[in-house]
């Protein structure tokens, strides 16, 4: 029997994309527990720094928990080099550390072995991955699943953004607070879902673009690297992601109205943030699209406006649909099927 994957380009995707209100439901409703657990854990040794690893779009997940931990948490955070413990076999020392691996697969060596290095090295090891049991599990002191069932398009949507949200809430656990309506997202979710007809239509524009940019500042600038790697698997194309800082300290000279500028500006300081790269990309006439507040999106060649009142940090949670959908769609009108892009496995494994 033929599988509904092949006979579609990107069912598996658009299906994923789909299925995101629902997982995050499934995460809320059932989710707290472990992460509770782990902050009890973590509290108790009073981490003075955070240290995350990752890759590809879990390291995009990982950049927006270093933008809460060190905003929420006042704690120092960065992202780590697995490579460092790995080929060049350093041995830092990670007492007072908190180290965090975020994986969908849990099954990459180079992650594996930071980890590994990390608890012997004093660290209080956490993995958040959507494969309990894995090897990256196993290593860990600590896990947390963050419940988005099997994903099976290669390009993954619905395993990111519960890996932002189970991160939210171990941010928000370890505050022994909860600032934002989360229970809100999986209607948020459904709303932001309904632009799909607008996307497809902004996907056209965009079909034969050989390069793009990618910018947001803050909270959103990980929702801007990610949207990048989504369009650069499924569709083939070079997309650039910068925070909006680092757009004007010298890669805005390669913008003109023929590469298309693609913009993250949510309510709040994130947003405002980008005002003024949003003024320079106007003086330059840059085609852009953008996602965000109503008042961001009408200034947009192409607007694509989140439901109103949306928290800044729950955002990127959302805010990402319609990237992943603009991916889906451009990929289908380009010939390319995103559930299977080209030289790629679903899991891939580095040292
Ligand atoms: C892109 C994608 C990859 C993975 C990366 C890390 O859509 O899925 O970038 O995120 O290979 O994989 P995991 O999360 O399994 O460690």
């Amino acid at each position: 029997m033929v599988q509904p994957e092949t006979t579609s380009p990107g069912a598996l995707m658009a299906a994923e994309i789909a299925e995101q209100p629902e997982a995050w439901a499934r995460l809320l409703a059932d989710g707290r527990a472990a992460v509770e657990d782990a902050a009890r854990q973590v509290r108790r040794r009073s981490p003075r720094f955070v240290l995350l690893v990752a890759r590809g779009t879990s390291d995009h997940a990982a950049l927006y928990a270093k933008y809460l931990v060190e905003v929420r948490l006042g704690l120092p955070a960065g992202l780590g080099s697995p490579s460092t413990m790995t080929a060049y076999g350093s041995r830092p020392d990670l007492r007072d550390v908190l180290l965090i691996g975020v994986s969908q697969s849990g099954g990459s060596p180079d992650l594996v072995r930071s980890l590994e290095v990390g608890r012997a090295q004093g660290a209080l090891t956490v993995a958040v991955t959507n494969s309990p049991g894995s090897p990256l599990d196993e290593v860990a002191e600590l896990g947390i699943p963050v419940l988005a069932g099997p994903e099976r398009s290669v390009a993954a949507t619905k395993s990111y953004t519960a890996e932002l949200l189970t991160l939210y809430l171990l941010v928000e656990a370890l505050r022994g607070t909860e600032a934002e309506p989360v229970h809100r997202l999986p209607d948020w979710g459904a709303e932001v879902l309904a632009l799909e007809p607008t996307v497809a239509g902004a996907a056209t524009r965009y079909r034969y673009a050989q390069r793009m940019v990618v910018t947001g500042r803050g909270y959103a600038y990980p929702t801007a690297r990610e949207a990048a790697l989504k369009l650069m698997e499924t569709c083939y194309l070079s997309a650039h992601a910068f925070s909006g800082a680092d757009l004007l300290h010298g890669p805005f000279a390669m913008i003109d109205p023929q590469v298309p500028v693609l913009t993250v500006a949510p309510e709040g300081v994130a947003g405002q943030a980008l005002a003024p790269v949003h003024a320079q990309l106007a003086r330059t006439g840059a085609d852009v699209l953008t996602v965000g507040s109503r008042a961001a999106a009408a200034q947009a060649t192409v607007g694509l406006a989140l439901p109103a009142n949306i928290p800044e940090a729950l955002s990127p949670i959302l805010e990402i649909v319609p990237f992943q959908q603009l991916a889906l769609h451009l990929a289908r009108l380009r010939g390319t099927n995103p559930d299977h892009p080209r030289n790629l496995h679903k899991v891939t494994e580095t040292h």
